[in-house]
Formats: C-alpha cells, structure tokens, sequence
C-alpha cells in the first residue's frame, strides 16, 4: 500500500477523499468504544479515528497500538465536529478502514514532545528520537532551504560548485588539526581539512574565477555554544576582485536569505566599522549593536589625577573606559556590582570602581578620591542621570579594558533584557590588523591566515612597525557572533615571502607546507579573494536558538564525542599495526 498524503497534507480539501498515510504514533487514546490514535510524520500531526463503523479486525489491532509504533492505515477523510485549532490538520480526521503495523517500538527513554525534559545527553545519545520532535524537524527543513537557496544564489551568479578533498595536507587556520595517519607511507598523516583555504586559491590558479562549496571543516578546538570540533561552511572563492565586490555579492546573498527564509528586510549595504572602531566603541571584534551602552574613553580627563588606580593604568600606557548602565540602580546594588567584577576577573580586569545614583541616594566606590573637575568630568562624559549606574575599569593594559568592559556589556545586556527580540544586527568589521604578537611564540602570527594580504597603503610599514598594518580581511557579524570571514589575498609572490619572514616561517618550511601553492602561484595568478560563513552559525542565528547543537543532525558534545554511536573509539589491534601505530599507556604517552 502506496502513501498517498502526509499527514500535514490531509486538510479539508481532502474531505470524503480515500487517502493513505504512514507514521509513528504519537499518541493513542482509547475511551471504550472510540480510539483515537495521533499519527506523526515528518510534516506533522494527523488524528485517526476508529469507532463502531471502523472494521472489528481493525478496531482489535488499533487497541494494540503503542507510542512511537510505525503505521500504514487506509481511511476516509471527514470534517471534525470540534476543531482542534493547535493542529495544522485539525479541522479533519480519518476514519481508519485499513491498517499495518509496520514495526512496534519499545517504550522511549523520553516522551517525544515538544516541551521535551530529558537531559541533553539521553537525547543526544538517542537523537534518531530527538529528531522526531517537531521543534528539531523543523531546523534541519529550515537549513535544507538555507543550503537550497545558498546553492541558487550562487549558481545564479555564476559560481562553480567544487569538491576539495577532506583527506588533506595540513591548513593554517590556526587551530589543532584532527590527523589520519596513511596505511601506505608509515608514519605519515592527512589532517581533515579545517577549511578548504588553499584548494580554494588553487581553484583560481586553475581559472575556475568563481568557486563555492558547502564544505566541512573540522578543527579540534574547544567546543562552545557556538562551535562544534567537525562544522560546515559555505565556502567562496573570486578571481579579479576586490573587497568592495564581494562585500556588495555578499550582502545580496544575506539580504536574500533573510527575505526569503524570514521576511526580514536587512538594508543594503551593510553598516562597516573598522577593527579599531569596534574595540574602541565596543570593547570587542564582533560587536552586538542590538543594545547601546557604548563604552566611554575617560583616560584624557583623567591624566592628572590623583587617584592611584586610574593614575597607575594610565602612567603604565593603559587606559580608563565606562559604561553607563541606564536606568539600573534599582536592579544593580552594590553586591550586584561586586558580582560583575567576579565576571570581570575572568578577563583579567582587577576590579570594577562604580558610581550608583538611586532614589535614595548616591554611592561611589573611587568619586571621594577624585578632584570636582574629574567627577564633573566623568559624569558629564557619561551623561549621567538619576537611577544611572556608571561602571568603570581602568589597568595598564588596555586589551584586558576593553576586553572585561566588551563582555561585561554583553552579559549586563542580556541580564538587563536590553536585547530586542526578532532583531538582527548585521555589520562588517573591516582593517584588522595583519599581525598578532604570539607570546608563546615570542614572534608574530597571522591574526587571520598568512596568505591574506595587507592593506596596500601600510606595506611599507611592513619591517618597520609590523603591529601598526592593517590587512584586508572583513568579518560579518550578526548580532554579536561573526558569521563569517575572509579576505583578498596575496597573490605576489615577493610580498608573500616577506610575509612568511616576518611570521618566521623560513623558505623550508614555507615550502614544506605550502610549497605547492606557492609554485602554483608561480605559473599564474589572478588577483583572488574570498570568504566563508560558518552555515551552522548563520542558521543558528537566523533561528535565535542558542545551541549550534540544535542545528545539526548529529552534533558532538562538550569532550568531542558523538554520544549515539559512542565515537570517538578504539580500534582493533590489528588496524593499528597495519597503520605502524602503538599506543604506548592509558594517555597514549
Ligand atoms: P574562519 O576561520 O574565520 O575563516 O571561518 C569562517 C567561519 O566559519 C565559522 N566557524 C565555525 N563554526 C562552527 N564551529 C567552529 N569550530 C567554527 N570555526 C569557524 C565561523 C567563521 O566566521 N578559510 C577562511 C575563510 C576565508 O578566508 O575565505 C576561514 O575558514 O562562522
């Protein structure tokens, strides 16, 4: 017997029609000589109904029907006399002539419903059930049309789809590669891709112009909400362009989406601010413009004072930066506050002074060390009001300033609901700069990957003040999480030599690792750039949910394991000698 609807399709249109559906058992309820079964799929919910009309044979194996059982029934659809206005189906019900069990099912770990309580692990370990609730169907249907539309966009535009490999030779993206070892050359090793950075570049040597891939990247980093050790970007790739251009391609790609997916209108272009911008204004890379609470620089005001933390940060070249918490003195007392410095702690800060100006009065943890000047100075800076709370941080270094200021924005927005919902900020963040210093390293590191190329206009400060270059690599933020990065790259092969030099990266191993781009490159070159979103973030963010975990079929947990298929695993003896591989101790140390 052939489906003939799912169950969401059976609507009134179908009434007195002969229709057949399959599905799992949400829910049987038997009141004597009524039984009523609720039958899902992956559209939804359909009511099946069997009374003394319904054949006996059939009524008897309906009465044997369980949860989460998979049926194939055979019914007329009729109109409903009290209509079930929470179900897209309700208006009808099928009065079930025919039906086969398909499998049974045990009884479930977790009832599948959508206000699910089971913990997080039973769930993961038991995704396959998990799927079933609606609420996660429907992200999966919604990042099937993301994917959908994402291959449109660019196919219109005419870009190649190109598969690059997933057993690959080491990427710099910086984070930890997941490592295969070869069978057939002992002792050495693929990585999985933690992005398809280089092939891309080739792709343009090869005169491909315009690539893109749905790609799988994987690095094993730390997990977080945001981010999974094994994750999918949309991948692009452009020959003879500039920033300006594929900025432009990308905000009608976004703009798109989010008309089509969620009739939301984001204006074109996108709003830019500089690396320098953000930090100053923002406290970090990737700012969230949903909410004001800007931070303030205080430091020129204060040059003179006598108050010796601000005077120390400022003496030691660092900085004195606010934010003026509107409004919140009822809901910040100072054993409040003293809880957000344990939040600032984290980011290094060493503490947080205060003004609190409530209805009954005022307190300030650093005003009495201050001269009238410097506390008019700061009040006036920060447009001080009644019910206003000022916090403010000051130490030597400025990166921790903005740093704990940045989160502690972020976390005072959330606690204090300024965050609007259904809102979606977007922005580029522009002219970051090319180098990082790498204590660890003692030298310099690609703040991005080493093959972005400066901004033209600071090559010559190159040797001289290698800090001060600015590169041309944009982020795109939403709402506070970047969704996506890229750049142009260099595409000169002297210039990319004076970049591995400054990174320290001799001619040797620069042509050990990249050898084959950089000869390559060597046989003709367009000027190339490109960027990457991260899809499960995008869709994620497009979905205001707050798991990446939610997004995907089968994601893995805090420690990077899979909990349904309990991976990562051990293998058999034999697998490893083939692979020259020993496991010397527990750790493998
Ligand atoms: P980048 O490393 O910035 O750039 O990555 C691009 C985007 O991928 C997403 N992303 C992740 N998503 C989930 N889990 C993770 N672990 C994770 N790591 C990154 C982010 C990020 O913005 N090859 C360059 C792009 C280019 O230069 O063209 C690259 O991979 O949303």
């Amino acid at each position: 017997m052939k489906r003939t609807h799912y169950c969401a399709e059976v609507l009134e249109d179908c009434e007195g029609k002969l229709v057949v559906v399959c599905g799992f058992v949400q829910k049987v309820r038997n009141i004597g000589n009524l039984l009523f079964i609720d039958l899902r799929d992956r559209t939804g919910v359909l009511q099946l109904t069997f009374n003394e009309t319904t054949p006996p044979e059939v009524f008897k194996e309906a009465e044997k029907v369980r949860a989460e059982f998979v049926l194939v029934v055979k019914g007329v659809v009729k109109s409903r006399i009290a209509v079930n206005k929470a179900l897209k189906t309700g208006a009808v019900e099928v009065f079930v002539s025919f039906m086969e069990v398909l499998s049974t099912a045990e009884t479930t770990p977790f009832e599948i419903k959508d206000d699910v309580n089971a913990r997080e692990e039973l769930r993961l370990k038991y995704r396959y059930l998990d799927l079933r609730r609606k609420e996660l169907m429907d992200c999966l249907f919604f990042r099937n049309e993301v994917t959908f539309l994402t291959r449109d966009f660019f196919k219109k535009n005419g870009f190649l789809e190109v598969e690059t490999p997933i057993l690959v030779k080491s990427t710099p993206e910086g984070a930890r590669d997941y490592l295969v070892p070869s069978r057939v050359h002992p002792s050495n090793f693929f990585a999985l891709p933690q992005s398809p950075q280089l092939y891309k570049q080739i792709l343009m040597v090869a005169g491909i112009d315009r690539y893109m891939q749905i790609a799988r990247c994987f690095r094993d980093e730390d997990l977080r909400a945001d981010r999974q050790p094994e994750f999918t970007q949309i991948d692009l790739e452009m020959s003879f362009v500039d920033e300006d251009d594929i900025m432009a391609l990308n905000e009608r790609f976004i703009s798109e989406l989010f008309a089509k997916m969620l009739n939301v209108n984001l204006e074109i272009p996108f709003k830019r601010i500089s690396y320098i911008e953000a930090i100053g204004r923002f406290g970090v890379d990737k700012p969230d413009m949903r909410f004001d609470l800007e931070l303030v620089d205080l430091t020129s005001g204060l040059m003179k004072t006598e108050f010796l933390i601000f005077k120390a940060a400022i003496d030691g070249g660092g900085c004195v930066k606010a934010i003026n918490v509107k409004g919140a003195a009822d809901f910040l007392s100072r054993k409040e506050i003293e809880k957000l410095a344990e939040i600032t702690e984290v980011h290094k800060a060493k503490g947080i002074a205060y003004t609190r100006i409530s209805e009954s009065g005022e307190t300030s943890s650093y005003e009495k060390f201050l001269s009238a000047k410097e506390i008019g100075y700061i009040r006036g800076q920060m447009g001080v009001d009644k019910g206003d709370v000022v916090l403010i941080i000051a130490d030597s270094n400025s990166e921790i300033v903005a740093n704990a200021l940045g989160n502690l924005r972020v976390f005072l927005a959330e606690k204090l609901n300024l965050i609007k919902k259904n809102t979606f900020s977007i922005l580029w963040v522009t002219d970051f700069p090319l180098l990082e210093f790498d204590e660890e390293k003692s030298g310099f590191s690609a703040v991005h990957h080493p093959f972005t190329a400066p901004n033209q206009e600071d090559i010559e400060l190159l040797e001289i003040n290698p800090i001060k270059v600015r590169s041309r690599a944009y982020d795109l933020v939403l709402n506070g999480t970047e969704i996506g990065g890229g750049s142009i790259r260099i595409s000169k092969p002297q210039l990319q030599h004076r970049l591995f030099e400054l990174l320290g990266i001799g001619q040797e191993e620069a042509e050990a690792k990249f050898g084959f781009l950089l000869e390559a490159f060597r046989f003709g070159v367009p000027p190339h750039g490109g960027m990457a979103y991260g899809l499960d973030r995008l869709v994620m963010l497009m979905l205001q949910r707050d798991s990446i975990k939610d997004v995907m079929a089968f994601p893995k947990v805090q420690n990077s394991s899979e909990l349904m298929s309990s991976c990562p695993s051990q293998v058999e003896k034999k697998s490893l000698e083939e692979l020259g591989i020993s496991i010397v101790g527990e750790k493998g140390f």
